[in-house]
């Protein structure tokens, strides 16, 4: 986690390489890691798919991703340069047919001087790593390389299982890079930098301190185009039990002897271990309306596109604080905050301050924006002794710090060879466990679009209150 550095030269195999995920994100990621000379001294990406496209259409494809991509600055120059790089092999690689894949590796194994090292990606459906993977041990093609697999990993705890025997007998476990793109966001590598380079935080992270946690991903987005996907998938899998959890282990976790991949994660299992499996009295599921109406969607469909969930942790840090994870599609603001909210103070010298934990000193960490605040209790100026609310707080944006995406992050540490922000197998089996009671809840409640979820996820939260929506009506004190 420390330097950038060169990785080797590497053939990158891109399975799915014209879908989705490559284009909003693989494609852009791999683009703005040349610019920042973060790529190897020689590299190639060959994708591949089941549909018929040509290395011409594949370039063309990349160009489309990169111009429409907003953080893509692009130029026609670099492009031209850039191209050079891909090519596309058209395949429905499974056993028994792994012939053309291996081929086409050969083929592009010769366009470098050395033998590059192998990446392959698998940016395809879950329901597809057992048999690409299973294919890769017959072809050979895994003995050295690289394995990134995209979540979510199963969709139970029998799936992953399953997935996870498959993944055993191929590769060893340090070439199977499990990715969460939540780990590779700035502000939550922020969230070990604030913990444990200064003094004074850790010292007040734990139950003496902290009255409660909230992790509240709340999107303004529907489902869209992934509704084929989303419909098999929910709230639960897509995001709580994957982006959600991997949020909460890095704040819960206990400080690790090193930023390596093993120490760190060890004690994000250490955090899981020790949670208490969700239980369906601790969780709300939302479905907005009009969900069931997408084209796609199948016929009463209980897909949850929201959850709310108290999670409780059960260790010497953490018991009796409980921690409050919200996410939902189609909802009023897209944020990414967690918000640890700071005991009462024992004296009530100040008997206006509300008991909602909000309105008294709160951490908050802005997971997209790039910022952290400490809101904190102080004097209105004047001739009473009143309380306001105020603010510290710092943001990337303002220090004009360029924020490397999470992708290109997680890509570069990949082709390094550093697992360390990536997950481990005993880890994600560990957190099927836990939601295994609410993966089938029966029906989710009814939301508008555009509003802040059921109502029942107050209830759940009370006599707290979500910190979201920060809207000044919401608070009894004045901002300073
Ligand atoms: C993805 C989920 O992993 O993360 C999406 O599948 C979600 O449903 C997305 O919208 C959120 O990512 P970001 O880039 O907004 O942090």
């Amino acid at each position: 986690m420390d330097q950038p550095r060169t990785p080797p030269d590497t053939l990158l195999v891109v399975f799915g390489a014209n879908g989705d995920l490559s284009k909003r994100k693989l494609l852009p990621a791999l683009w703005n890691l040349e610019e920042e000379g973060l790529l190897p001294g020689d590299w190639h990406l060959l994708g591949t798919a089941r549909s018929e496209v040509s290395d011409e259409d594949f370039r063309e494809l990349a160009r489309d991703a990169i111009t429409e991509h907003e953080r893509c600055a692009f130029d026609e120059d670099r492009f031209a340069r850039f191209r050079q790089h891909l090519s596309f092999v058209s395949t429905d690689f499974r056993p028994g047919d792994t012939q053309v894949l291996s081929d086409a590796v050969a083929h592009a194994t010769r366009r470098f001087i050395d033998d590059p090292q192998l990446l392959l990606y698998l940016s395809t459906p879950p329901s597809t790593f057992g048999r690409i993977t299973a294919g890769l041990g017959e072809a050979g093609l895994a003995k050295e390389a690289r394995v990134v697999f995209e979540k979510p990993f199963g969709t139970d705890p029998a799936s992953f299982a399953e997935l996870d025997e498959t993944v055993h007998s191929v590769l060893r476990e340090d070439q199977a890079y499990f990715i969460d793109h939540f780990l590779g966001k700035e502000m939550v590598q922020n969230l070990l930098a604030f913990r444990f380079a200064n003094g004074a935080f850790e010292a007040m992270w734990n139950r003496a301190h902290i009255d409660h946690v909230q992790i509240d991903v709340p999107e303004d987005l529907g489902v869209d185009n992934r509704v084929a996907f989303y419909d098999q998938t929910g709230a639960i899998r897509d995001m709580l039990v994957t982006h959600l959890f991997q949020v909460l282990s890095i704040v819960a976790m206990e400080p690790p002897v090193r930023l390596r991949s093993g120490p760190l994660t060890d004690e994000k299992f250490k955090v899981f271990d020790s949670m208490r499996s969700l239980a369906v009295d601790d969780v709300v599921i939302g479905q907005y309306d009009g969900y069931r109406d997408l084209e796609g969607v199948a016929e009463g469909s209980g897909t949850d596109t929201y959850v709310a969930a108290r999670v409780h942790i059960d260790n010497w840090r953490w018991d009796g604080v409980p921690f409050f994870l919200r996410t939902g599609k189609e909802m009023a603001d897209k944020k990414q905050l967690v918000t640890l909210a700071f005991r009462r103070p024992p004296a009530t010298m100040f008997p206006e301050v509300p008991d909602s934990g909000l309105e008294r000193d709160h951490l908050t960490f802005d997971l997209s924006g790039g910022g952290a605040g400490f809101s904190l209790l102080a004097k209105v100026p004047g001739p009473a002794l009143r309380l306001g609310r105020t603010n510290m707080r710092f943001t990337y944006g303002e220090t004009g710090s360029q924020l490397i995406g999470p992708y290109e992050r997680l890509i570069h540490d990949a082709l390094l060879g550093d697992r360390t922000l990536f997950t481990r197998t005993d880890g994600i089996a560990r957190t099927w466990e836990l939601v295994a009671p609410i993966l089938d809840m029966g029906d989710p409640h009814p939301y508008a679009q555009g509003s802040w979820g059921p109502e029942a996820a107050n209830d759940l939260i009370a006599p707290r209150r979500w910190h979201l929506p920060q809207d000044p009506d919401r608070f009894s004190l004045p901002e300073i």
